[in-house]
């Protein structure tokens, strides 16, 4: 398919056929796709978690009680869910661990490129902290782009899909002892196949028009 009928046909599905599992090697491809997201100064500062079984997704599901109850059923019925994760902090072992696997990947020909690319990259990460104030925000965005990617792939390869923001954080985080690990929950996304009871699979899209949303310099 191509990425713009994607984009077009893909929609927040409602309900989820929980007979339906997603092939392996889909998913597989799925999750290459989350890892190989671009983030800024390659900064990665994200971790995923995903849920196939039952009892995986049940535990995933502790985030999705009280008001957030409406989504509980698009965890329990998807095929897949991730949880898309950020960083609490940019710690000194995560930027030398993204040093060391740029090295390994061949990123370096000379010293000093790798000292340029840890100049460039601590001196993003001490702006954001210490400038804007603002580092939990900057990596969050990056988890966006993350949970952008992965939309636009699994709708690319036919898979439906939920993006989650209606969820506890505090419930996720405890339930799998992110905090303890460095990381808290941020998004969620539900991937499987639409159910008869989807009324969103029939709506029309909506978006607002061209004219408003785009300017031409
Ligand atoms: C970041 C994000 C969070 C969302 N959270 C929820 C949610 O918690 N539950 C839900 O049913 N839909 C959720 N949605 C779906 C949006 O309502 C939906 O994407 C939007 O109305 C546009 O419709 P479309 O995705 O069907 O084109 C979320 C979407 C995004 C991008």
């Amino acid at each position: 398919m191509n990425l713009l009928a994607a984009a077009k046909t893909r929609y927040a599905t409602k309900a989820y056929d929980p007979a339906r599992k997603v092939p392996q090697e889909t998913i597989d491809g799925l999750l290459e796709l989350l890892r190989h997201s671009p983030s800024s100064v390659n900064s990665q500062p994200w971790h995923f978690v995903v849920a196939s079984s039952d009892a995986g997704k049940e535990r995933l599901a502790k985030g999705a009680q009280g008001n957030f109850s409406y989504n509980a059923p698009k965890i329990r019925d998807a095929s897949y869910v991730i949880l898309l994760c950020a960083s609490v902090d940019m710690t000194p072992e995560h930027l030398e661990a993204l040093l060391e696997q740029e090295a390994r990947d061949g990123r370096f020909a000379k010293p000093e490129a790798r000292a340029g690319q840890q100049a460039t990259r601590n001196g993003y990460v001490t702006l954001h902290r210490y400038e804007y104030k603002d580092l939990q925000h900057w990596m969050e965005k990056q988890v966006y782009l993350a949970l952008g990617t992965l939309l636009l792939g699994a709708a690319a390869e036919g898979i439906d899909a939920t993006p989650m923001e209606g969820i506890d954080h505090r419930a996720l985080d405890l339930e799998l002892g992110l905090r303890e690990q460095g990381l808290t929950s941020v998004v969620m996304v539900s991937l499987g196949y639409r159910g008869e009871a989807d009324f969103n699979a029939g709506l029309p899209k909506s978006r607002l028009p061209a004219e408003t949303v785009f300017t031409y310099l």
